[in-house]
């Protein structure tokens, strides 16, 4: 893992490449005090401080080095949209781009940008070494000291979801997952328990209906962890563990199985959320839950008809096995909801409807309760980690029914398959239990400035911000 904290230090004045931070609004008070070689230069390259627009100018004398600390041979200028308030993305195609070296900032504050410049400093490389990687660059600051453990904190926290997200099924099956949870029990103190086996075939039905296929090679099992003070309130993250989703009986095609590694993202998300609570000591009782499972084909495995029972008591009709994510929360969350959390958050890759909804970019959200959906859109909003509200509209839950079982777990038809997945999950949720659910694709289908193609966090640091003002004051 990339060692985040390297790539920040104190500005003591020692020697380092000045960035100009410019937005469209200051640019032309800036140029008209350059010196004619740069203004020559910044004009025939069209810059005009558009956002994340970014130029290298040889350092020429003049005006642009005349601090004594410069460390010569080029500075940087770089556009944002408010030099004023700088915004999570807007150093990313900076970190990571320019050559090796320190920088310091003119013209504007680090503080929510720092995020941004370390994250694009982070590639995935467990297979092989990226080439001609730049870097590493490290930022010097003053007076955003405050802010660079957070922002170290979100860079780890996200770098992990990636990771764990880009790692093939066969090196991330539901044992790494348990080994990444025991880890961090161990580094907090908190308490681990792993259930599996004949009791998780007795406690939690619908997991090890799902997961029993690949019992002899990746066993399916439930991954809990405990932390946190008994005062405090009851919070619980419950994330979809599916670590490899062929789709079961009712298989994926090849195309549609091709990137179904990532099915254990919303798995990576829980534990990446619980980290940061962990280590901010976020007053709360925290409750992680993950139902860690392969969705595989063998002789026993679960059929399209068969109907299974759930912890909750609910029988489930399987209308198709490939819907496996809403049976593994379902168990998980019935847990979740007997401890009387006040609230509860889960995180999966559960539907390909919200994806046709809204884009890979852009999670689902779906709460019943609207005072903390409307907290968790504003946190979206303040971190660049946007969320769109879905309706969980009660009125399409006959679709779900089953002739012959309380439910069955999928709907009738394709219609707003998304509705319908977090109408299931809502049967395990106790109603008087805030819950919010992000459907989303922890995945980036095309590479984007500092933020590669593969495994990605869309709804972390949004969720963070949110359980961090409502519970650190
Ligand atoms: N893991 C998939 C959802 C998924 C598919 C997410 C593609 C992102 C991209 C999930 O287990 C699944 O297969 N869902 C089915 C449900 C259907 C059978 C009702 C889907 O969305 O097609
Ligand atoms: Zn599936
Ligand atoms: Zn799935």
């Amino acid at each position: 893992m990339t060692d985040f904290k390297t790539l920040i230090a104190a500005d003591k004045g020692q020697k380092a490449r000045t960035i100009q931070i410019l937005d469209v609004f200051n640019f032309e008070d800036w140029l008209k005090d350059q010196p004619d070689s740069v203004r020559s230069l910044v004009t025939a390259y069209k810059f005009v401080a558009n956002p994340e627009s970014y130029l290298l100018l040889p350092v020429t004398g003049g005006k642009v080095d005349k601090d004594s600390s410069e460390q010569g041979d080029f500075t940087v200028v770089a556009g944002v949209r408010n030099h004023k308030a700088m915004e999570p993305w807007d150093l990313v195609k900076l970190g990571g781009k320019l050559p090796e070296g320190q920088y310091r900032l003119a013209g504007a504050s680090a503080k929510d940008g720092l995020f941004g410049w370390l994250i694009p400093q982070h590639q995935f490389e467990r297979y092989k070494e990226i080439e001609n990687k730049q870097g590493p660059s490290v930022l010097l600051v003053k007076d955003e000291i405050a802010q660079v453990d957070e922002a170290v904190r979100q860079a780890e926290a996200t770098a992990l979801v990636r990771d764990m997200v880009n790692t093939p099924a066969a090196d991330m099956g539901p044992d790494k997952l348990e080994d990444i949870v025991e880890k961090l029990s161990e580094t907090h103190d908190a308490d681990l328990k792993v259930t599996r086996g004949d009791t998780l075939e007795k406690n939690f039905p619908m997991i090890h209906g799902v997961g029993k296929a690949a019992m002899r090679e990746h066993a399916p099992r439930l991954i809990e962890l405990k932390w946190g003070k008994s005062d405090h309130p009851k919070i619980a993250i419950i994330g979809k563990g599916v670590t490899f989703d062929s789709g079961g009986l009712s298989m994926k095609s090849p195309a549609g199985m091709l990137i179904m590694k990532k099915d254990m993202g919303g798995a990576a998300h829980a534990i990446a959320l619980a980290k940061l609570v962990m280590e901010a000591k976020l007053p709360v009782q925290l409750h992680l839950l993950i139902p860690a499972v392969e969705n595989s084909v063998d002789g026993n495995a679960l059929r399209p008809g068969d109907v299974l029972n759930s912890r909750q008591g609910l029988t489930v009709e399987i209308g198709n096995t490939d819907a496996e994510g809403r049976l593994v929360l379902g168990d998980a969350l019935t847990l979740a909801g007997e401890d009387e959390p006040e609230l509860m958050i889960d995180f999966a890759t559960l539907t390909g409807a919200a994806r046709i909804a809204l884009g890979p970019d852009l999670p689902a959200l779906f709460c019943n309760d609207d005072d903390m959906a409307a907290g968790l859109l504003e946190s979206g909003d303040e971190q660049d980690d946007p969320l769109w509200r879905m309706p969980l509209w009660s009125r399409y839950e006959y679709r779900l029914k089953s002739a012959i079982a309380d439910t069955n777990n999928v709907a009738t038809g394709s219609f707003a398959g998304c509705i319908t997945a977090a109408l299931f999950l809502e049967k395990f949720v106790p109603g008087d239990v805030a819950w919010a659910h992000f459907d989303t694709y922890a995945w980036r289908p095309a590479s984007k400035s500092g933020r590669p193609k593969g495994g990605e966090a869309l709804g972390l640091r949004a969720s963070w911000a949110y359980l961090k003002k409502r519970y650190a004051g």
